[in-house]
């Protein structure tokens, strides 16, 4: 992980900006294709928040990702990670089938399968890692809403980064906002991952562990 850069890097710098740019123009027909094909389009990652998540592959270099919420993010953290540095990606999904549909997908695009586990497996042996990044994109809401406060612990502290996708639901907006309150700072970047379904994302960095269990 390029930690330097994750503490320096300014989101709405025209550098950034051109990241992202290009990061979506250069997924855009893998997506079209994935949306018309595979999923539909309001139940796929937006093809904004995966540029988001390409333009930080290249940013960030960050070695270990978890992408909670398998689908077309994991198609674009396993064809551009493993190039940029990142050696280890899980990939994790509560419905078996979907993540079933999303290794044929993989396997289609002779892409890594590896690390692609069931919400059981996952909490089973990964309980304690730590990752660089983490996409947290996973199930239904009510179980994404009562799920979202183990996902914060998987982000390393200080340095890791953690999506929030679809926080344009007030509902969960709120939930994220009271479960991430005075552990993390919190960045609304819905001017840079607004899709054309209104979708967005919020983006937490500088987790710290220290206020956990002493309020
Ligand atoms: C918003 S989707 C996650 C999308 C995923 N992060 C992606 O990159 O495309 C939330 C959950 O719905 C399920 N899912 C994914 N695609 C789906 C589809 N096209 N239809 C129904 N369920 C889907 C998966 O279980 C996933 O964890």
């Amino acid at each position: 992980m390029n930690e330097n850069a994750q503490q320096c890097v300014d989101w709405r710098s025209e550098e950034f900006l051109a990241e992202l740019r290009q990061s979506e123009q250069e997924l855009r027909v893998a997506h079209s294709e994935y949306t018309s094909t595979v999923s539909s389009v309001d139940m796929a990652a937006s093809l904004q928040c995966c540029g988001l998540l390409r333009a930080l592959l290249t940013t960030l270099r960050p070695e270990k990702v978890l992408n909670l919420g398998s689908g077309f993010s994991s198609y674009v953290l396993r064809r551009y990670g493993p190039d940029l540095g990142s050696n280890h990606i899980v990939c994790v999904d509560d419905d078996e089938d979907w993540l079933e549909l999303t290794r044929n997908y993989l396997q289609g695009r002779q892409l890594d399968t590896l690390n692609t586990l069931s919400w059981t497996e996952f909490a089973l042996h990964h309980a304690r890692e730590e990752f660089d990044l983490v996409f947290y994109d996973l199930g239904r809401m009510p179980t994404r809403t009562l799920i979202l406060p183990l996902a914060t612990t998987w982000v390393r502290e200080t340095t890791g980064l953690l999506i929030l996708d679809d926080v344009h639901k007030p509902a969960y907006r709120e939930a994220v906002s009271k479960s991430l309150n005075g552990i993390c700072t919190i960045d609304d970047i819905s001017d840079l991952t607004t899709d054309e379904l209104g979708r967005f994302a919020w983006l937490a960095t500088d987790f710290t562990r220290t206020s956990i269990g002493t309020g």
